[in-house]
């Protein structure tokens, strides 16, 4: 199969606004996570025409709304699905910047390749950006810690029941005011050990963002809310009870002798933007980051000796987040009161400053919308 980069110009088609400006102002006094949607949506059609040539066309910004779909949508029957996750943040002069967003292009053109969906053109993805942002600018808070969420994604459109992919293709923006994913002030979370359910195997889909990768997560992230826990981790159980990731976010153990730990990539976990950005500012600042298979007897041992002094999650949603308590039916490791490392804390202060323009963007790092 062939692709047509066109050129693309995304049209505007700007309607009244969604919400009244008293209803947004008070969603972004309270925005939390993933609630509440701004008043336009990014979208790019693609389709493969019968020598199997495809094309992107029809960009254009449009009023946020729900989206006409045949009932046979291979989306909706054989979840072929990909999105990325990237924010928009106001700096102090009222310039508008995003943070890496070609890594988000290129990983969602990774997951792309995963699920057979078409590759998408970096140009386009960034165009997508800028138009939702420029559009529903008003919609970016910008106290501490907080931003304009954007969700793009790419769903199979094409109306058929046999398995293959899609010709008809549909890539979206959707933006969402953010504060704290957790909610609230940010504090230590605890975490339920999946030992049930697995996220991923080797071959399979971890390392692609895909909706399915989350869909399987949510029996794992339901027994965790019920034992009181905010996230799950999910390990390795053919694989020395290997530590993979969170249910949406990849985690860090930092131990006393100035040691970063997180596990390797080996395809079944997903490269972070933010994991990748911790461990070049942890590099910067000296430690010693070591991408390696880390264990549960590790960490538990770790933890028990002092060895491992903080362990925290990262990712675009969850920023920084401490980790206090792991825990599963027999076992407690860590606890619900810590308090947040200074390691963590402190690589959360520089992510932030450079991301909302406080700290210098030494590494290149933000793209102006
Ligand atoms: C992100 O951090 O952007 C994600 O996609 C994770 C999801 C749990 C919100």
């Amino acid at each position: 199969m062939t692709q047509t980069v066109s050129e693309l110009e995304f049209t505007q088609n700007l309607s009244e606004h969604r919400k009244t400006a008293q209803e947004r102002a008070a969603i972004l006094a309270n925005p939390g996570f993933g609630d509440y949607f701004t008043d336009h949506t990014a979208i790019v059609d693609y389709r493969t025409d019968t020598e199997g040539n495809g094309t992107w066309s029809n960009a254009r910004i449009e009023p946020y709304g729900p989206i006409s779909l045949d009932p046979a949508a291979a989306v909706l029957h054989y979840g072929q699905e990909i999105f990325e996750g990237l924010k928009a943040y106001k700096h102090a002069d009222g310039s508008v910047w995003t943070f890496r967003p070609e890594a988000n292009a290129a990983r969602l053109n990774r997951s792309a390749e995963r699920l057979a969906l078409p590759q998408l053109p970096e140009q386009v993805f960034l165009d997508a950006i800028r138009g939702i942002v420029a559009a529903d600018r008003e919609w970016i808070p910008s106290r501490d810690g907080e931003s304009l969420y954007l969700r793009p994604f790419m769903i199979a459109t094409e109306a058929f029941l046999g398995v293959r992919p899609a010709r008809e293709v549909s890539f979206r923006v959707i933006a969402s005011p953010a504060g704290n994913y957790f909610g609230g002030e940010l504090k230590p979370v605890s975490i339920w050990i999946s030992h049930n359910y697995a996220r991923a195997g080797r071959g399979g889909t971890g390392a692609a963002k895909c909706g399915g990768n989350y869909a399987a997560s949510l029996a794992a992230q339901m027994e965790a809310e019920a034992h009181g826990c905010k996230q799950v981790l999910f390990l390795d159980p053919f694989n020395d009870d290997a530590v993979e990731e969170l249910g949406g976010m990849n985690v860090f153990f930092v131990f006393k002798d100035g040691r970063l730990v997180t596990p390797a990539l080996t395809g079944t976990i997903l490269e972070g933007v933010t994991r990748m950005s911790v461990i070049a500012l942890a590099k910067d600042r000296g430690l010693d980051v070591q991408e390696r298979k880390i264990t549960l007897t590790e960490w538990r041992d770790g933890i028990a000796s002092g060895e491992i002094t903080e362990v925290f999650a990262c990712g675009t949603a969850a920023v920084i987040t401490p980790i206090g308590l792991l825990k599963d039916e027999t076992e407690s490791i860590g606890s619900a009161d810590a308090k947040a490392g200074d390691v963590a804390m402190g690589i959360r202060e520089q992510l932030l400053g450079i991301q909302t323009g406080v700290l210098e963007d030494t590494h290149g790092w933000l793209t102006r919308l």
